[in-house]
């Protein structure tokens, strides 16, 4: 079976016990303040678990596009030094929303992996949770006993909190959760150790495939745990591993699915795969991080200097340093990658082969501008060898730290570089240097969110926006949220008229009128499906209903901007071709700005042409 196939049986596997089969979320996330990026099949379904939102279906399948490179889930460090984890990878998982438990989820699990993958059934081990005394839970002796079914009691095995808790972040649904080993090493191997003693132990031939999370816990701000109402199933099932364990590779980049890209760059680089670990660990850096490239772009996450974009240009800079250092790469090679991807993933992501031009494109330019800033940096560090003084024999620690914060220089090629002029590298200066622009950095940023307070019960926020700016309406919970020397309340509302920031429109400016106060709304935000309003001070009592006014005059500025994007979108299309697609937008009650996808720049007869279509 290859990639295509196992990903289809998987699906088809589910759809067979009832569950309706959805499309990947996007993997840049826009509508969650405590994600960049989805890192895990269930983050789509946060509102489910806790109850915001009832689920249509009460079970689900997919394979999710996934990212975990920041946040409580980052791989980034290990990626390409070892060969199982990754930065985009693809996870399988099946849900249950207060339909079925433990008892199916381990069942069809199983079923699956034996009967329909024919997995090897002395190669699998399971792990339950142990207990943890601090959070005062139990041993989870439920998912023992369902295993014991299954597989015999030597290969299911307790762990505590660090590995089978799962969290998606520091504040969200949660829970004890059963994991799927697979022991891939060789006979000879596995006579003389067994792969119980090897099961977490970071062993590359000894990997998780599949977390079978129970959700039933949501972990407040505080810290603390609260039971949901109902109990739900969160599965994720690993993609690239499984193609492994079923195709019985070495690493996840000798299967189908990294294949063809390691092909290339070993064509490009005029080298091949298996050469020597350091050329193998930068070949595998750059076909892992091309997938992370070219998915986040597709999804409309363009490299830029905050935030999402400052993470995928970190990505795309890790890619270029190792291309640089270890494969010769001097000239700009990634873009020609994106093509191989996105035959390769044709069949289950079309966008990729929709947008590969632009995709190309906006990598080509990156990796221009970076391969000139290194080269930039190259400079700067032989004029610093030169001006040292010929008793010096280390390079400053802090020095090492400019070239990596400003040229982009790792500090593995700027010892490469020290060792070939005979100097080595103060590291624990640069070490010291970097920890302090952490602390700044982290300084900066702190908001410290509280746990919501329930006013009145209500789980569906009704936006009526569009027909009305007045509504009659009362306060359904709030929670304070402090940054560093302020603080304000967010409120949720019943119905609410205040549009949220969203697509590039700004969020309603507005009043709340309680009693005899007037209280402004200096905001409003999304998160996932709550409308979020930002007021300095509560209405007292907190129960009454309040009146919620938007500010006309500057919702209804807002909307002809916002139909003006949409004009200028069909102008543009009109005058340069049917390739342009609408890349971000702002629009506020003052102006707009529209980004878009083309190649070159326009012409000043272009511009007059849309212009004049547009008026
Ligand atoms: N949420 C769990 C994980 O990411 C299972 O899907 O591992």
């Amino acid at each position: 079976m290859d990639s295509t196939d196992i990903r289809k049986k998987f699906l088809n596997f589910f759809r067979e016990k009832q569950h309706e089969i959805v499309p990947s979320a996007p993997m840049v996330v826009k509508n969650d303040p405590t994600l960049m990026f989805t890192n895990a099949g269930m983050n789509q379904f946060k509102d489910y678990f806790l109850g915001n939102k009832i689920a249509t279906n009460k079970r689900i399948a997919d394979t999710q596009k996934c990212l975990r490179v920041s946040g409580k889930q980052d791989d980034l460090d290990e990626v390409g030094i070892d060969t199982y984890h990754h930065t985009m990878f693809e996870m399988l998982g099946n849900w249950s929303f207060g339909d079925y438990f433990k008892l199916e989820a381990i069942a069809w699990a199983w079923e699956l992996l034996t009967n329909e993958y024919v997995l090897e059934k002395d190669r699998l081990y399971v792990t339950y949770f142990g207990g943890d005394k601090k959070e005062g839970l139990e041993p989870d002796i439920e998912t023992l006993a369902i295993w014991g079914k299954h597989i015999n009691e030597d290969r299911i095995l307790p762990f505590g909190k660090d590995y089978n808790f799962w969290e998606m972040g520091d504040a969200g649904p949660c829970g004890p959760c059963s994991e799927v080993h697979y022991d891939l090493r060789p006979e000879a191997e596995r006579s003389v150790i067994s792969g119980a003693d090897l099961v977490n132990q970071d062993h590359p031939q000894v990997i998780e495939i599949w977390n079978l999370v129970f959700i039933q816990f949501n972990r407040l701000s505080s810290g603390s745990l609260e039971a949901l109402p109902e109990k739900h199933v969160d599965t994720g099932l690993g993609l690239e591993r499984l193609v492994r364990a079923i195709q019985g590779k070495q690493s996840n980049y000798h299967t189908d699915l990294f294949q063809p890209l390691l092909e290339k760059i070993g064509q490009l680089a005029n080298i091949s795969y298996g050469q020597s670990e350091t050329t193998d660990v930068a070949m595998r850096v750059i076909a892992d991080h091309i997938r992370a490239l070219a998915f986040a772009i597709s999804d409309g996450e363009m490299p830029s200097n905050n935030k999402a974009g400052y993470v995928i240009r970190r990505i795309l800079r890790r890619a270029v340093r190792y291309g640089y250092t270890f494969l010769g790469f001097q000239e700009p090679v990634l873009f020609q990658l994106v093509p191989v991807l996105a035959k390769k993933m044709s069949d289950v992501f079309p966008e990729l082969e929709q947008q590969q031009e632009f995709i190309s494109k906006v990598i080509h330019e990156e990796e221009t501008t970076f391969l000139r800033t290194l080269a930039n940096g190259m400079g700067r560090f032989q004029k610093y060898i030169k001006q040292l003084k010929s008793k010096q024999t280390q390079v400053d620690g802090t020095f090492a730290f400019e070239l990596y914060d400003t040229y982009g220089f790792p500090v593995d090629l700027t010892q490469l570089i020290a060792r070939e002029n005979n100097l080595d590298v103060d590291i624990m200066g640069f070490q010291k240097a970097m920890q302090l622009q952490k602390s700044r950095s982290r300084a900066a940023q702190d908001k410290d969110e509280g746990d919501w307070i329930k006013v009145s019960d209500g789980k569906q926020v009704k936006f009526v926006g569009y027909n009305e700016l007045e509504a009659s309406t009362r306060v359904l919970r709030y929670r304070k949220v402090q940054t560093k020397d302020k603080f304000h309340f967010q409120l949720v509302l019943d119905k609410t008229p205040f549009y949220a920031e969203s697509g590039g429109q700004v969020g309603d400016k507005g009043v709340l009128i309680a009693g005899d106060i007037k209280i402004a709304v200096w905001d409003t935000k999304k998160e996932n499906d709550l409308i979020l309003h930002m007021v300095n001070e509560l209405p007292v009592p907190i129960e009454q209903p309040v009146q919620a006014r938007v500010d006309t005059a500057r919702r209804t500025a807002t909307e002809n901007n916002h139909s003006a994007t949409h004009l200028l979108h069909a102008a543009l299309r009109e005058v340069l071709g049917d390739h342009v697609q609408q890349r971000g937008s702002l629009v506020n009650d003052k102006m707009l700005r529209f980004d878009f996808s083309h190649f070159t720049k326009m012409t000043v007869a272009e511009i007059r042409a849309v212009e004049h279509i547009v008026n």
